[in-house]
């Protein structure tokens, strides 16, 4: 196993990907016995990925991946590598970009407690599962200043991730000091991304002038505007009266919220955003209804993006309903997973054929204890389920063992669209030169049971539990590091950095510019109006009333479907008013000739 080198006959270790499970064997899929040695002393900072086939979201190609200091330098066969670089064999695995989760909550303090996956054990938990990215958010309570949250979760962040992360700012509440600090936020911090809530009426919850408000600030800056997309009004209704019915466990949470409260909330949310031509991005689409409305706005032309998330994608709400009240509470979250057991096939359809674009995880995790804040309450129970570890593989399983999507859609949708919608293509989502070396070596074939049991988060609760999945990350590496080894996680606590995002993205803001400059309103020119203008006494009331009583009995049949006069209306009243008594006399009649018709005449004179 030696390889060419400037500098001579070189000494490699060879690290051979081990095989859990093995389904079947594809051409590329096969170890030859050359390729079982073992090394050491290699430099971390050299490292070659070799005899994999390289994906990226439009193209696969067999070749050998070489990086230095972090960076991928050097993608092709026959690859001269300098001495002391540590080889990875990969012959028969898929070389692809590391997984981005668009969407985790670590140590969130929610409904009265704290997120138990923090930022060391959740992204620790993310790289054994080949995500090499998160995408946080940083929450402030009402009233409290966005850039004091913000770092407040950039301290909790920095000295314990253990992969890279970006930061998502909440606008939980609206102010002229808030639209001033979302510009300090984009201009000084790398913010690119705001989330409204629509729901957690009396906490988060913005109304919809707020919303506007907030998607005006976000275009403005650049940014784009997320949604938590429920209607917060409704669900506390509903509450109430379950509640009141004695419906106190799990299921209420899910019947307080049916899908059509999802799919209101991401209507108006679209159509608002829409308005004020702001770019808006839909986290965790639950149902189907809501995933139609980001499809059906897309085709419509709307800048917008919709985010389904492993949950959503592996598991159904029918759990709400399950006899266990910890297997139910587990599976509690905002807005909840549907009891419609054909969503999550749905969902990856749309995803699949590009009417969604990214996939998150929602991940928010409480052990049993959390969870039984609420056992008499369902309003009580902390919204969140797990993820982080598992959506690489259950989207592969569930999207490219089920045949909808191929490895290419796979990264697309797992890493690629999340990095070009958030500005951080092609440093991230991308296997090219010149890019971050975050790379997952995946076995598609070995197989793993996901378990509560051996995952790497620190709750006690699994929603995928018992689900057998292809697809494993065999070897993960992170700026160039190698954090997972045959599976083994190998991660030191503060290896990530914070990834800045940067505003005015031309894959969400360039067609907008456009769409904006060929939607612009038109001015119809016209001859001024030089009729009577009704006059308006203080109270903006008309001067004598508002129409001459006289005049309104003329009219006894509405007008017709077209808005004309209706014909069979009496023009005259027998008083011997006329029912154009009140207009200024005409100088002359005007008629109208249609080229279509036989009649010349068919001009009106009432
Ligand atoms: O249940 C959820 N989704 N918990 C986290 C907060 C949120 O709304 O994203
Ligand atoms: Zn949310
Ligand atoms: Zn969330």
């Amino acid at each position: 196993m030696d390889a060419s080198s400037d500098e001579g006959v070189v000494t490699e270790e060879v690290i051979v990907p081990r095989r859990v499970g093995q389904a079947s064997a594809e051409p590329w899929d096969v170890l030859s016995p050359v390729d079982i040695e073992d090394g050491s002393g290699s430099a971390q900072n050299r490292l070659l990925i070799k005899g994999g086939r390289v994906v990226n979201d439009d193209m696969m190609q067999d070749a050998d991946v070489y990086i230095e200091d972090g960076i991928i330098k050097q993608v092709g066969t026959n690859l001269h590598t300098p001495g002391g670089t540590r080889v990875i064999e990969a012959k028969g695995h898929l070389v692809m970009p590391g997984g981005i989760d668009t969407h985790t909550h670590m140590q969130m303090p929610f409904m009265g407690t704290q997120a138990i996956d923090d930022f060391y054990t959740g992204t620790r938990a993310a790289l054994a599962g080949g995500t090499t990215m998160i995408m946080d958010f940083a929450l402030p309570q009402r009233g409290e200043s966005l850039i004091e949250a913000f770092h407040r979760w950039r301290t909790w962040a920095d000295p314990k991730v253990c992969c890279d992360y970006a930061i998502h700012v909440g606008v939980t509440w609206w102010s002229d000091k808030v639209a001033q600090e979302m510009e300090e936020l984009t201009n000084e911090q790398g913010v690119n991304s705001f989330k409204m809530f629509m729901a957690y009426k009396d906490t988060w919850q913005l109304n919809d002038e707020e919303l506007l408000e907030s998607f005006k600030r976000c275009k403005e800056l650049g940014a784009l505007a997320q949604v938590h997309a429920e209607n917060g009004d409704v669900i506390k209704e509903n509450s109430k009266k379950l509640l009141e019915l004695g419906i106190t466990g799990p299921e209420g949470h899910e019947m307080s919220r049916p899908e059509e409260v999802e799919a209101e909330a991401t209507n108006r949310a679209c159509v608002l955003a829409n308005q004020v031509n702001c770019p808006l991005y839909v986290v965790h689409v639950m149902s189907k209804s809501a995933a139609d409305v980001v499809s059906s706005k897309r085709k419509q032309g709307h800048v917008v993006f919709g985010e389904p998330i492993a949950a959503s994608l592996g598991t159904d709400g029918t759990h709400h309903y399950h006899k266990c009240w910890r297997h139910a509470a587990g599976h509690v979250m905002g807005p909840p997973l549907r009891p419609d057991s054909s969503t999550p096939k749905y969902l990856m359809d749309l995803l699949a054929n590009g009417d969604l674009q990214t996939t998150g995880t929602d991940n928010c995790t409480f052990s049993a204890a959390q969870k039984a804040l609420g056992k008499d309450d369902f309003t009580k129970i902390p919204n969140g389920v797990n993820g982080v570890e598992d959506r690489m593989s259950v989207i592969w399983e569930k999207g490219v063992v089920s045949g909808k999507m191929d490895p290419c859609r796979f990264v697309a949708v797992t890493s690629t669209n999340a990095a070009k919608i958030f500005n951080i293509y092609p440093k991230k989502g991308r296997i090219a030169v010149g890019s971050d070396a975050d790379i997952v070596v995946w076995n598609p074939h070995a197989t793993r049971v996901i378990s509560a049991k051996t995952h790497h988060q620190a709750v006690d609760f699994n929603i995928f539990e018992g689900m057998e999945v292809h697809g494993i990350a065999e070897f993960v590496v992170c700026h160039g590091r190698v954090v997972v080894e045959e599976g083994e996680v190998r991660a030191i606590s503060g290896m990530g950095k914070y990834v800045p995002t940067p505003v005015f993205n031309p894959h969400v803001y360039g067609r907008l510019e456009e769409r904006e400059r060929a939607n612009a309103p038109c001015k119809v020119e016209r001859a001024p109006y030089e009729g009577p203008v009704a006059q308006l006494n203080g109270q903006g009331m008309q001067e004598g009333g508002i129409i001459p009583v006289q005049q309104e009995t003329f009219y006894t049949r509405g007008p017709t479907r077209s808005g004309g006069v209706n014909l069979h209306d009496s023009s005259f009243h027998v008083s011997g008013r006329q029912r154009d008594d009140d207009l200024l006399p005409r100088t002359s009649i005007k008629l109208v000739t249609s080229p279509n018709s036989s009649s010349s005449l068919l001009g009106t004179f009432w």
